[in-house]
């Protein structure tokens, strides 16, 4: 694709339903492409988006240095201002002092030796899951297999109760939709709806965990919750939901993205199902890498200054396109081509800097186990239709079904 040959238009159905060739062309292009109409920079080059993600002067809390009339922004609607306000609480979107305290906070539930607790129940549930498949010959794997995984082992680490699941489900869905880049206020309005009701279940669980405390981290978000000074309440209930918000709308999209590129590259597969075990960590960093589930993040400039050769003023949105920083031929070699044995893999897929991905030894854990067993088990795997219906959604990409049979 040249530059002249497309206007690049973030919000098109074509960059977003597959954004992999024009990503190449903007990087080549305009690596530092400044979208005039949202006065917002786009980021394509791992270099740069690296640097960003690693660099304290760009964060979040730009309105505790700016008003909304400074930088141009109208007020929030009344409906929409529950899911703006939990946004606001997000260790994902504060700073310093404030993003150290809350990090540190929860950090503890996700050190390696607690995430390995999860593996049996990951490595049964993904059992019972494939001998489903094996004797049913045909599924959808994302029903199957891709959304039940993350969100049972997200659910049992926070301490939900797994027969609420189908509530919790749409509500993080429509959370979830409001991080696309999207005009559509109703979006915003069905967003801030599940917020309410994520708050209310929420308060209501973590009331019972303060009276009856178990083995899981909402009890030990209760406990500090409890004793005043270090989380608000606003905060206790916003990190539960970006906890199972993000347990629910991530690793799905891993397994799903991940077990089609497989389908796809049958010589990878043919490999993998040679040495399942001994390539299950390389692969799993590969599909992030090749196609993952986050395709960008961004931040705001919080003061005018230089960066890689970009000129940028307080206020301006800095949006780090990681999907396309994923295939900078700069970084990787053959970027565009799936190899699972690749060892040098500095993907961005989780992120760089403070905010690096707090799930991810869990995500890891969780692919790990999914596709070495899918890959030794079921290597006669195929697809059953040619062009598997992908989620409109761009942000987080994933598959909304994968029709496979054996
Ligand atoms: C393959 C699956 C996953 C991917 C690709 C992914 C990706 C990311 C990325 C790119 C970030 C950084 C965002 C930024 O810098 O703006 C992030 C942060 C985060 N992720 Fe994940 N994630 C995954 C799974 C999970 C899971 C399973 C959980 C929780 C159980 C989780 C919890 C978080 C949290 C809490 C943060 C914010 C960390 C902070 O602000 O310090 N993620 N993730």
């Amino acid at each position: 694709m040249q530059a002249e040959s497309f206007e690049f238009n973030p919000l098109s159905p074509e960059f977003q339903a597959n954004p992999y060739d024009y990503y190449q062309a903007i990087r080549q292009f305009m690596p530092q492409l400044h979208y005039a109409e949202w006065n917002t920079w786009f980021l394509t080059r791992h270099n740069d988006c690296s640097a960003v993600l690693k660099d304290q002067r760009f964060g979040h809390e730009i309105l505790k240095i700016a008003t909304r009339e400074e930088l141009g922004w109208g007020d929030v609607p009344e409906d929409q201002r529950a899911v703006s306000a939990v946004f606001q609480s997000w260790m994902l979107n504060r700073d310093p002092p404030d993003h150290t305290r809350l990090r540190s906070l929860v950090h503890k539930a996700f050190t390696p030796r607690i995430v390995e607790r999860l593996r049996d129940k990951a490595q049964s549930l993904t059992d019972a899951a494939i001998n489903q498949l094996l004797d049913e010959r045909e599924a959808d794997l994302i029903e199957l297999l891709a959304m039940p995984i993350p969100v049972t082992i997200i659910a049992e680490l926070l301490g939900v109760p797994s027969n609420d699941q189908d509530a919790f489900r749409g509500w993080s869905r429509a959370l979830a939709g409001s991080f696309e880049m999207t005009q559509e206020p109703e979006v915003y309005r069905q967003a801030s709806r599940a917020a309410d009701e994520f708050n209310a279940y929420f308060r209501e669980l973590i009331a019972e965990k303060q009276r009856h405390p178990r083995e899981d981290l909402l009890s030990a978000l209760a406990a500090v919750d409890a004793e005043g000074d270090r989380l608000s309440e606003e905060e206790t209930l916003a990190m539960c939901i970006l906890l199972l918000v993000a347990g629910h709308e991530t690793t799905v999209n891993l397994i799903g993205n991940g077990t089609l590129a497989l389908l796809r590259n049958p010589d990878q597969f043919a490999l993998f199902a040679a040495h399942p075990a001994g390539l299950a960590k390389t692969a799993v960093e590969e599909f992030i890498r090749y196609d993952g589930p986050v395709q960008l993040t961004s931040r705001f400039a919080l003061e005018d200054g230089e960066l890689n050769g970009m000129n940028f003023h307080k206020g301006q949105e800095i949006i780090t396109i990681i999907g396309a920083a994923n295939r900078d031929p700069e970084k990787f070699e053959n970027p565009e081509s799936l190899d699972i044995t690749r060892t040098d893999n500095p993907h961005l897929g989780f992120g760089a800097g403070i905010h690096y991905c707090l799930g991810s030894p869990l995500a890891r854990l969780e692919g790990q186990i999914v596709f070495a067993t899918l890959a030794e088990r079921v290597p006669n795997l195929q697809l059953a239709v040619s062009d598997p219906a992908r989620r409109k959604t761009y942000v987080l990409r994933g598959l909304a079904e994968l029709p496979v049979r054996v």
